[in-house]
């Protein structure tokens, strides 16, 4: 490969609006906005351009009208102003002021004493109908935006007239708002070219090529902007040969790329190989204690930010299903991390070391190991070796972003180092999106979880705010794609725009962001509303409901892992077992006769997991192997659990396909149509989940429904 590449791959279209429509970035409808700024501030920082762009698009849907500094002097009718604290209007002179408009005062008033506003920050004052966004930077102002945006779509027909005195300032409670593309350049075997993609091929690129036109990712730069993501990461973790060259020979490519996400506020961060000294760069070894390998990544790396001065960093899967890592050498992550750390840190980046890291080459035969201690028994003695400018990206459960599992121990366990919390949006094990399953509750569940019993949340210990007080950041596995819809199924929309409001604010409520995401992008109907509320409030739960029961895990097809194949991993190297006999089923991990995972956690929680009595039901077998006849404290068994909530669940889905045809002509056709057929296959899944789950399980135990429904 040489030069840039660039491919005449087709842009779909119609493309989906998502949750921008023009009719929902128009705040004030036909009224009057002013964005000021300084003399030389535009030239300097691109997100003001962005945040005039929006602005005109608005005024142009809604027949309103913007003016900017150049404009000449606005009348009396300005309703939003939008201004960078780098402004200092002046009093008008002599008799004019006395006849000063509403907004100028206001916005003299808040511009005279604008306070310290951190450039991902903005201050809202409102006062007398007039609405006032003042930031240091045009990131702040963009953020600022969109909250009124939002605020108007969530009270439809009021936000003009509100008279309601406000005076705030919002910020990020996250620093750091991330999402990993698992994107290949090419496309690689059955996984598609984006793995664990369900949405079509790369928005960046195709037919082996960076695309030509990067119109749709524009878009989604400025959708991802308009909900506070702030980095991006282009490639997938696992880098193949020719990913391994977007840091050379594709630069080109990155620089791009970069080009697209900086308006938006967002920079970019490339997954790169831990051999690339020696598959890009010749080396004869990639030993991070070498001093011709870190020769190597620091010229590299500045040969990166020569071309992207924002570049915001690297990502690591390392010695991980395959991947090369620093065990080659007998170094540990420590060595690793710090090898890249050491070379970004001159320019101010940062790198994202996954610990993802456990043996994939398990023998199924040997209870002793146990892939959910892996990550802290290789990562939580190296807690202090890690460099300020290494962040630790530790998945949210010890497994693999199951439906339902523990919180990592691991977030509990390095106060001296940064982490990360990794979720996923795309919805590999929670029905790719062909079910709908609406993940906010869910990640509510696992950032409001207090590791410690009390004290910091794991939101918290992301943010900074716990016992070390090391910032971190919030990273998710992106999912979207090329399809018209963005992400395949049209609903799977809310858990994109979901990650981004709760990496920003992790305690908002997944019920009112839903509400915000169905309002700018449905409009008002409140029959479409209800409707979509009834559909996506409670889904994630009933996935899980019809799905693997208990916290067990897995029991997905192998490979794919869509569908259900119960025994698909069980006697595979991957170290998933749900270990069902005709006794009983479940993993026991605790201390007293498991496999002593339960010991990697703080009290409370290693008593509360390890004692049946006070286990939750919904994690039960995976913390315990029990008895099919076992009581839970739901007061049902085991084995009549497993039927109710399979025959239920698949109730529930034959509910919401009746809610969405009842929402035929309220939605628009396109969106109407494909989520049907998403409903329809997602029902016949869920029967096929429901009757695969409670004839295996009839089988093991023999146990009878004592509700005599159909098992076969
Ligand atoms: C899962 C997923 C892989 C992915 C991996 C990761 O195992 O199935 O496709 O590469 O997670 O997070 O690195």
């Amino acid at each position: 490969m040489s030069g840039p590449t660039t491919s005449p791959h087709p842009t779909p279209t119609p493309v989906h609006p998502a949750w921008l429509p023009d009719a929902t970035i128009a705040p004030l409808g036909t009224g009057h906005a002013l964005l000021l700024t300084a003399r030389d501030e535009t030239a300097a920082d691109p997100v003001l351009a962005t945040v005039e762009t929006e602005l005109r698009r608005a005024a142009r849907a809604h027949g309103g009208r913007l003016s900017t500094r150049t404009d000449g002097e606005p009348g009396p009718d300005v309703r939003l102003v939008l201004a960078t604290t780098a402004v200092h209007p002046q009093p008008l002179p002599g008799d004019a002021a006395a006849t000063e408009h509403a907004w100028h005062a206001l916005v003299r008033r808040v511009l005279a004493d604008p306070g310290t506003l951190p450039p991902e920050s903005f201050r809202l004052v409102r006062d007398a109908g007039v609405t006032v966004v003042a930031a240091s930077s045009g990131t702040g102002l963009l953020h600022g935006l969109h909250h009124v945006a939002r605020d108007a779509a969530a009270r439809p027909g009021r936000a003009a007239e509100d008279t309601a005195v406000t005076d705030e300032v919002r910020s990020p409670a996250q620093a750091v708002r991330m999402l990993d593309h698992w994107d290949n350049v090419d496309v690689h075997d059955v996984m598609g070219q984006v793995e664990r993609g369900y949405a079509g091929g790369s928005l960046f690129f195709a037919d082996g090529a960076l695309r030509d036109d990067l119109g749709r990712a524009e878009e989604y730069a400025r959708l991802l902007g308009s909900i506070g993501i702030n980095r991006v990461g282009l490639n997938n973790v696992n880098v193949h040969a020719r990913e391994a060259r977007l840091l050379t020979e594709g630069l080109p490519d990155v620089v791009r790329l970069a080009a697209v996400f900086r308006p938006h506020g967002i920079r970019v961060h490339l997954s790169v190989s831990f051999a690339a000294p020696m598959t890009v760069g010749g080396l004869p070894t990639a030993d991070p204690l070498d001093p011709g390998v870190q020769r190597w990544w620091a010229d590299v790396t500045a040969h990166v930010y020569r071309a992207v001065p924002d570049f915001g960093g690297y990502v690591v899967k390392a010695d991980s299903e395959g991947q090369p890592g620093p065990f080659a050498y007998g170094r540990d992550h420590a060595d690793g991390a710090n090898l890249l750390a050491r070379a970004l840190a001159p320019f101010g980046g940062t790198v994202f070391w996954r610990a993802f890291v456990y043996d994939h080459h398990q023998d199924w035969r040997d209870r002793s190991t146990d892939r959910a201690r892996a990550a802290h028994d290789h990562f939580a003695p190296l807690d202090g070796r890690f460099d300020e400018n290494v962040v630790l990206q530790v998945k949210h459960g010890p497994l693999d972003f199951q439906t339902r599992e523990a919180v990592s121990p691991v977030i509990a366990a390095m106060p001296r180092t940064r982490l990360a919390v990794e979720l996923q949006v795309t919805q590999e094990y929670t029905g790719q999106q062909r079910h709908a399953c609406y993940l906010a509750p869910w990640w509510r569940e696992i950032l409001d979880l207090r590791p410690w019993g009390e004290g910091p949340t794991v939101a918290d210990v992301a943010i900074g705010d716990g016992p070390g007080g090391r910032p971190g950041a919030l990273v998710a596995v992106s999912n979207v794609g090329d399809d018209p819809f963005w992400t395949g199924h049209p609903l799977a929309q809310a858990n994109l725009y979901a990650f981004g409001r709760l990496a920003w604010d992790p305690t908002l409520a997944p019920e009112a962001v839903l509400d915000e995401w169905v309002g700018l992008t449905f409009g008002a109907d409140p029959d479409v509303r209800a409707g979509v509320h009834a559909i996506l409030d409670d889904s994630w739960r009933t996935y899980e409901s019809y799905t693997a029961p208990l916290g067990v895990g897995f029991m997905v097809t192998p490979g794919s892992h869509y569908g259900p194949s119960v025994d698909g991993y069980e006697y595979s190297p991957w170290g998933t077992y749900h270990f069902a006999d005709r006794d009983g089923i479940g993993v026991d991990r605790t201390r007293a006769t498991g496999t002593g995972y339960t010991g990697q956690y703080p009290a409370p929680w290693r008593d509360v997991y390890e004692d049946l009595a006070t286990c939750p039901d919904e994690l039960l077998l995976f913390f315990h192997h029990v008895p099919w006849g076992h009581v839970l404290h739901s007061g049902s068994t085991v084995v009549q659990h497993v039927y109710d909530t399979h025959f239920a669940g698949v109730e529930r889905v034959e509910e919401m396909v009746g809610t969405w045809a009842a929402l035929a002509g309220r939605v628009p056709e396109d969106v109407h149509a494909r989520v049907s057929e998403r409903l329809d296959e997602q029902l016949r899944s869920a029967r096929e989940w429901r009757d695969q789950l409670t004839t295996y399980v009839f089988r093991k135990c023999g146990v009878p429904d004592a509700r005599g429904r159909r098992i076969y």
